[in-house]
């Protein structure tokens, strides 16, 4: 064995034995003579001495070693000097005696500082992501990760669920991103495609009689990235048979009851809240609220019909007026509201009215259009008092939402609104069944199209196809979606106005999801699912800005791997194996050799 103990276990309770421990040299201290070195591993940091009057050969050695040196150290446990000891790490009653020093390897320089989380660029950390992943707070990160996975597995264990694997090298699934294509070989001008989840086998793993399936599944979508979304990223993928909506909901509130619990040792309140969809619009102007504060939004339209600003006026026959109030303690000067107001024209508004309330009344600009009743009535809508102020978005209802969401959230991030240490989960459900694409001119799912229709909203369901409301849910935390689920629909007939309704005739339902339709043909029991994001969830629980921080080998934001280089060119001989030839200028960065 090369150790006998770790560089995180060694405690006064060991003095005088005799130890070996292996590392990387984290900092060498030269004090008058006495060579101290700090030893990091995994577990911990233990510091080890070398005194040139007990072995001067030992110390000139020690003197030779470099930052990151990979080392095992033979020696005595002997406890610190008093005054000396370091609180701040497990063994810093304790110091080793050296009486061997073997360098199992030398080591560069290390590119950047190992033994702090000082800001470094993504570009270097994910290059030398070996160097990155020894810091203290990928360490601890990888290690939460781990943990929490575990917790899941035992839950899931514990629920009799039973984990599957599905394929890879699969057919295109819809979850409405492009999808990452692999040819084939032996069918040349054929394709896989990676999956975007495992959504269809979990389905027909249903109709196979798993009755309770998870995966920790690896999912590929080709889209663009942002701070919440990679290329490759990991889903706990569920499906369950034989229930509804509120069996998915209890078993992942109480998921997360547990893994909360062993990991974090926070006791979540549960049930979370539900919200339908066309309520968390109305009151937050998202579908994904954060409600980790108040700040709710007031919709003023009707109101807005009786003033005589015309803006307020217009909008309130063609769109709509909404807002929100907040506590002004003296920090609303007219320069930021005219930054605030640039910030929301960024976003598309056209402008930002506010009020501030001063002595039961509203002032401002442009308080002089509105008489004294509709102040009163804007005050009581609003919840207003004196101190406040109020702004308003006056558009088109789909836009003011959007943007009202966004002031909300800066506003409360601004004010030092929101607890950063709490959580607050809800369930969001009804969404609609269907989404218009304006661009396309078309009808699509809003979820994909095996969610199931609301059963009062089935019949006539054609005529109506806005105001279709699905049995899907999304579960949101602090603002962010996590995870999102439906029940399916597990008759045919149904399946097949679906499919018509978002433009998939019988032939392409056939071709894209024939092997589906088919297996629903030889008994489908009902069934419904969810997949939760685990990095976007473990970021947030972590309070990492990036998924990136909570994934061992992530890719930038242009979908490069920086530490292999993938995706790189290949061979020519590859590309003729399988029948490929990339033509000039075809596309960003690829290129065969020509
Ligand atoms: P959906 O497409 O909503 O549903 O994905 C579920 C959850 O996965 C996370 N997620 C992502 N995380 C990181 N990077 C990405 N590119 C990315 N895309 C999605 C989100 C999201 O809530 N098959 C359905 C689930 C079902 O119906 O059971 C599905 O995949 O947190
Ligand atoms: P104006 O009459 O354009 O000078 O605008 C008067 C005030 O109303 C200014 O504070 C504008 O920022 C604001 N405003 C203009 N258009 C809108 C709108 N669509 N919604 C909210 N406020 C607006």
């Amino acid at each position: 064995m090369l150790r006998t103990h770790t560089c995180g276990e060694l405690k006064v309770s060991d003095k005088d034995k005799t130890v070996a421990i292996c590392g990387w040299v984290s900092t060498i201290r030269d004090h008058g003579g006495v060579l101290f070195i700090d030893l990091r591993d995994r577990y911990g940091i233990t510091q080890v001495l070398f005194n040139p009057k007990i072995d001067k050969l030992l110390h000139d050695e020690a003197q030779k070693l470099g930052n990151e040196y990979v080392i095992r150290i033979k020696g005595i446990v002997k406890e610190r000097p008093q005054g000396t000891e370091n609180k701040n790490i497990s063994t810093g009653g304790i110091e080793i005696e050296a009486s061997r020093l073997e360098v199992l390897n030398s080591a560069e320089p290390p590119i950047f500082e190992i033994s702090d989380d000082s800001a470094l660029s993504e570009d270097l950390r994910y290059k030398y992501r070996y160097l990155d992943l020894r810091r203290p707070r990928m360490q601890k990160s990888m290690l939460f990760r781990h943990k929490f996975f575990k917790a899941t597995r035992d839950y899931m264990e514990g629920h009799d669920f039973m984990d599957v694997e599905t394929p890879i090298l699969t057919k295109s699934t819809p979850e409405g991103a492009r999808d990452y294509l692999v040819p084939s070989r032996l069918a040349q001008g054929k394709f896989f495609a990676l999956p975007q989840s495992p959504q269809l086998f979990k389905q027909i793993l249903m109709v196979g009689g798993i009755d309770r399936y998870f995966q920790i599944a690896k999912c590929f979508r080709d889209e663009d990235l942002r701070a919440d979304r990679q290329p490759e990223f990991t889903q706990l993928d569920i499906e369950m048979s034989f229930i509804e909506e509120e069996d998915i909901f209890s078993l992942i509130e109480g998921l997360l009851l547990k893994v909360f619990r062993d990991t974090l040792k926070v006791n979540l309140e549960i049930p979370f809240p539900r919200l339908s969809y066309a309520e968390a619009i109305k009151r937050f102007g998202t579908d994904k609220p954060d409600i980790r504060f108040g700040l709710e939004l007031t919709d003023l339209t009707e109101i807005a019909g009786d003033c005589d600003f015309k803006v307020f006026k217009d909008a309130s026959a063609a769109g709509i007026v909404k807002g929100l109030a907040i506590k002004d303690k003296g920090s609303f000067s007219r320069s930021r509201i005219d930054s605030l107001t640039e910030y929301v024209k960024t976003l598309g508004a056209k402008g930002l009215a506010y009020f501030k309330v001063e002595n039961n009344k509203l002032t401002g600009p442009i308080a002089k259009f509105f008489d004294d009743q509709v102040q009163k009535a804007i005050m009581d809508k609003t919840g207003a008092s004196d101190g406040d102020i109020l702004f308003f978005i006056a558009d088109e209802a789909k836009r003011a939402n959007y943007i009202l969401d966004d002031l909300r959230r800066k506003l409360a991030a601004e004010e030092k609104l929101i607890d950063k240490s709490i959580f607050k989960f809800l369930w969001i459900t009804e969404f609609p069944l269907f989404a218009y694409n304006a661009e396309e001119k078309r009808w699509e799912s809003e979820h994909h199209p095996f969610t199931a229709p609301h059963s009062d909203d089935i019949k006539g369901m054609e005529e109506n196809l806005g105001r279709i409301r699905s049995r899907s849910y999304d579960i949101v935390l602090n603002g962010t979606e996590i995870g999102s689920g439906s029940i399916r629909i597990h008759n045919q007939d149904l399946q097949k106005r679906i499919f018509k309704i978002i433009g998939i005739d019988d032939a392409s339902a056939e071709k894209k999801f024939g092997f589906l339709t088919k297996a629903f043909k030889y008994g489908a029991p009902p069934h419904g699912g969810i997949a939760l994001g685990l990095d976007r969830l473990i970021a947030i629980i972590t309070g990492c800005d990036s998924i990136r921080d909570v994934i061992a080998f992530p890719k930038t934001q242009r979908a490069v791997c920086m530490l292999t280089d993938a995706p790189s060119e290949v061979e020519k001989e590859q590309l003729n194996e399988l029948g490929l030839k990339i033509s000039a200028g075809s596309g960003p960065a690829i290129g065969g050799k020509k």
